[in-house]
């Protein structure tokens, strides 16, 4: 942990959360899908269990912050303002929640009014992670963007489904999942490259990164800073070999700055 930039926690609600029912998870060709729903044991647990637990860790804390409705989102942000913390990533792109999360990441106008509330009571950065399940991630960059969003990282999962032909039955209780792992890459890497062009606020890439390679490709799409998920339920010292990667990735090309990188790609 003391080698990472930072660490993005799992989403936290203003009240604990259950989550769906299981099965929840679900290996797929190239990936996995999820539909764990944001179980979460909410704000007051968080704040005292589990924020004293990564301080002891010399890395920036990330909190994600989920919630049904605005006000949720606000509760949250509101407890985080005094914590010690250093940013805060509001999911509204969860794609395995009935209400909150996608429904506000699907529409532009949802997008910026619930960036610039967020962005009035946060005392920290203000990250938007945005879906991928949309037909224009530019719309939805250019109105985090509009209201006021410090940050934006993407993706978050590409909904999909998994069916047990053998017993005709769906792989997860929740019917769809959220996809992640290598397969996506291509789809976030695109996606992080279009909205590089298309806002001004520095990006954090995702999706299917599994090595410093993976990571430099976001790196060079446009991405200021990377995060991983999947990749460490495989291997969960990924994220080192990404650290120790792409600083041999550096000294071979001769690299002195990472912002050397950053959108780097021959146009
Ligand atoms: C099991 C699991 C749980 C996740 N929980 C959250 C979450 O609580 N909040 C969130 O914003 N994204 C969540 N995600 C999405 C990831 O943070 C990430 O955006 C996505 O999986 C793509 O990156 P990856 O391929 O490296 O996993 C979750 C993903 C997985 C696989």
């Amino acid at each position: 942990m003391n080698r990472l930039g930072a660490v993005v926690t799992k989403g936290v609600a203003n009240i604990p959360w259950e989550g769906n029912p299981t099965p929840r998870i679900a290996e797929v060709t190239g990936g996995m899908l999820n539909a764990i729903g944001l179980q979460n044991p909410g704000i007051d647990v968080f704040c005292k269990r589990d924020i004293p637990f990564l301080k002891q860790y010399d890395t920036k804390i990330i909190v994600n912050v989920c919630g049904k409705t605005e006000k949720d989102y606000l509760e949250v942000v509101e407890r985080l303002a005094d914590e010690s913390i250093n940013m805060m990533e509001i999911n509204i792109s969860c794609p395995n929640v009935k209400e909150g999360g996608i429904a506000f990441g699907q529409n532009p106008k949802a997008i910026e009014q619930i960036t610039s509330a967020v962005k009035k009571v946060a005392k920290q950065p203000v990250i938007m992670k945005l879906s991928p399940n949309v037909t224009d991630i530019t719309e939805m960059a250019r109105a985090a963007e509009a209201g006021g969003a410090d940050v934006l990282s993407l993706i978050n999962t590409l909904t999909g489904m998994k069916i047990d032909i053998h017993r005709r039955k769906f792989a997860i209780a929740n019917k769809t999942g959220g996809m992640s792992g290598p397969a996506v890459k291509p789809i976030a890497v695109r996606m992080v490259y279009q909205v590089a062009q298309a806002v001004n606020v520095p990006i954090i890439g995702m999706g299917g990164i599994a090595s410093a390679d993976d990571a430099i490709e976001f790196i060079l799409a446009g991405a200021t800073a990377v995060s991983v998920g999947t990749a460490n339920f495989m291997r969960p010292d990924t994220t080192i070999q990404v650290v120790d990667g792409i600083q041999a990735y550096m000294e071979r090309y001769g690299v002195k700055d990472i912002k050397e990188l950053v959108g780097a790609v021959n146009q």
